[in-house]
């Protein structure tokens, strides 16, 4: 397992391309097994996570292919409908095949994440709805069997606009027969652009990008070649390092209209950004503000950068308050913040922090990869050399972030963890 010494008080400066949205890409590599034969999905990026999605398609019978950020998948000889445990152990998204799995074949046998089982509060939108659409479920085994023998569009009203929920009933409506409405939907760019590579498929879907998406369903669809878009959480964790090392850089293949409200928190705490079509500079001169932010379902502040977002915050001139309204104990990196010297506290689903001058070095683990972000940018203001132990989990999200970040200006280096064996 790797560790990243990081030795704070370096500015950022300089520019870094964007990989394509880690959350959009596993989405449209699943969505590839609706169609017979090659799709071609360009800008993915070669993270852990994708390449345990494409672990999964390679088990249901697919080949990939990756040449760079292109992943080709050829799904000829697919015919498998299970996703053993092993797989959805590492990557509960792995769940997300069971749409389009539904749609191709009418049955899928799917292992239950740890921790869930049909009732769950993890994926009872998801079967919710798939009930809806015909779909019997039962559970032997650790697995979800999945039947649907008579697959047809429903009327679904989502309690939560789950993403994860949004896009495995649309993947599983495309191909279902007749109309399908999915209220309440979630509304993240990412559920766009795989509605547009659906489309481009042959599915008929309106309303992508609403509360309501509409469905007719469709027989056959082609495999195409269809770009990801650029990952706007990846993005703004840059923007967040840039900041609190009151640096300068330039976001290259960023879209600011999938940022608006992170770009105006960061406006808020006082940086300075300046956004073309295609790029996003931004920099900040002096030591940040204080800001409030409750996280909520786009286009609300997301949760996956409530943690970078807490440790630029926690060096701040001032006190913020963040409420977490998507996931429960989504503050358990805040112990870690605090042992490098932040002024953190919470109370059920808020946070008060009160800024900090300095962090100082300590030994720190990552919790997850958001918060593992959240811990190699509060190293980048720390004095001294902060150790972040069980670097793998930032490494299932984003590409070579250290390297990227050792581009920019960034003092970081990547060593083994030192191994017990052997030890008295
Ligand atoms: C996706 C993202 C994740 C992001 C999250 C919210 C991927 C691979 N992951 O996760 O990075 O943090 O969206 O933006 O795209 N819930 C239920 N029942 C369900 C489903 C969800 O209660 O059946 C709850 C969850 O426990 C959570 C909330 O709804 O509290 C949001 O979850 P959801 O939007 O489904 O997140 P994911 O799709 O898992």
């Amino acid at each position: 397992m790797d560790r990243l010494l990081v030795t704070g008080g370096r500015r950022l400066s300089g520019s870094v391309r964007l990989s394509g949205a880690k959350n959009s890409a596993l989405k449209l590599m699943a969505a590839s097994l609706l169609a017979e034969g090659t799709t071609v999905i360009d800008n993915v990026p070669r993270i852990v996570d994708c390449l345990t999605m494409g672990e999964v398609l390679e088990h249901l019978g697919a080949r990939t292919e990756w040449n760079g950020s292109t992943l080709t998948i050829d799904t000829s000889g697919a015919r498998g409908v299970e996703t053993p445990y092993e797989l959805v152990r590492k990557m509960r998204a792995s769940i997300v095949v069971l749409g389009p799995l539904l749609a191709r074949y009418r049955t899928a046998r799917v292992a239950m994440p740890g921790g869930c089982n049909i009732g769950s509060r993890k994926i009872d939108l998801h079967v919710k709805g798939f009930e809806r659409m015909g779909v019997e479920f039962s559970s032997k085994h650790g697995y979800l069997e999945a039947t649907a023998p008579d697959l047809h569009g429903a009327f679904v009203t989502l309690d939560f606009p789950s993403v994860g929920a949004t896009e495995n009933l649309l993947m599983a409506a495309v191909g279902a027969t007749g109309r399908t409405v999915i209220e309440n939907a979630a509304r993240e760019p990412e559920i766009q652009d795989l509605a547009s590579m659906l489309i481009e498929m042959g599915a008929k879907i309106d309303g992508a990008g609403r509360t309501a998406i509409e469905v007719e369903g469709v027989n056959d669809f082609e495999p195409v070649r269809h770009r990801t878009i650029p990952d706007r959480i990846e993005a703004s964790t840059f923007a967040m390092a840039a900041c609190v090392t009151a640096g300068d850089i330039v976001l290259e293949d960023a879209r600011a209209d999938h940022l608006e409200l992170v770009l105006d928190k960061l406006d808020d705490a006082g940086a300075v950004i300046e956004a073309t079509e295609r790029s996003i500079r931004i920099s900040m001169d002096d030591r940040p503000l204080a800001v409030d932010l409750v996280t909520l379902p786009y286009p609300g502040f997301p949760t996956d950068l409530q943690p970078q977002m807490m440790a630029l915050l926690s060096v701040v001139r001032g006190t913020s308050i963040i409420t977490e309204n998507v996931f429960e104990s989504r503050f358990m990196f805040v112990d870690e913040l605090n042992r490098m010297g932040a002024d953190i506290r919470t109370e059920g689903h808020h946070a008060v922090i009160r800024g900090v001058e300095r962090l100082s070095a300590a030994p720190v683990r990552s919790l997850d990869i958001r918060a593992g972000a959240a811990m190699i940018i509060a190293a980048l203001a720390a004095d001294g050399t902060t150790e972040v132990f069980d670097l793998y989990h930032v490494d299932r999200g984003y590409e070579d972030f250290d390297g990227r970040l050792a581009a920019l200006g960034a003092d970081v280096r990547r060593e083994r963890e030192p191994s017990l064996v052997g030890r008295a």
